[in-house]
């Protein structure tokens, strides 16, 4: 597998942890809700830095541009799909984030298992179907400048804070034991 799409099967995985932690965090919920609290503050943090700005906004401006060059079918299907999730991802985080502002947990809660399933669900479609078909339509040398746009993009999104953000989500896993 190529480099550049391994670095979003990567990133995949440190999402689905940041995932796995938000379930745990729910117990904390009337036993400890000054750490759910902090704990979501964090994960929201999480979702809306690593997860969006730095993972999403590569698919959105460097790769999947270039699978749509090669394929313009694909802006009708499941490109499409992938970006109106992106956009519905964005909203959820704004609903989770007003709720938890207003110290609504048992709603905070749910509305991250909803966000959860869907990030599950969706992340399953890209490492199936979109990934794959990525490493079909792309050859090598254009694979080459993805990996570099790629790194392009999480140096002037800040790298080390994209380090900081993963070190916390598994600071955070040890801490509950997940
Ligand atoms: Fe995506
Ligand atoms: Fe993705």
């Amino acid at each position: 597998m190529h480099n550049a799409i391994r670095s979003l099967y990567d990133e995949h995985e440190m999402i689905v942890e940041a995932i796995e932690v938000a379930k745990e965090a729910g117990t904390l919920i009337g036993k400890d809700d000054e750490r759910y609290v902090r704990t979501m503050k964090d994960l929201i943090d999480f979702f809306r830095t690593y997860a969006d700005q730095y993972h999403h906004h590569k698919e959105e401006e460097v790769l999947f541009p270039l699978m749509l060059e090669s394929n313009e079918m694909l802006g009708d299907g499941v490109l499409k799909e992938m970006l109106e999730n992106h956009a519905d991802f964005r909203e959820m985080l704004d609903g989770i984030s007003k709720d938890l502002e207003a110290g609504r947990l048992p709603q905070v809660r749910d509305g991250l298992a909803r966000y959860s399933e869907a990030l599950l669900d969706h992340i399953a479609v890209e490492n199936d179907e979109v990934f794959h078909m990525a490493m079909t339509l792309l050859d090598d040398n254009t694979l080459d400048r993805v990996g570099f746009q790629f790194e392009d993009h999480d140096r002037e999104t800040g790298a080390e804070r994209k380090e900081e953000l993963a070190r916390m989500v598994r600071e955070l896993r040890k801490e509950l034991a997940v």
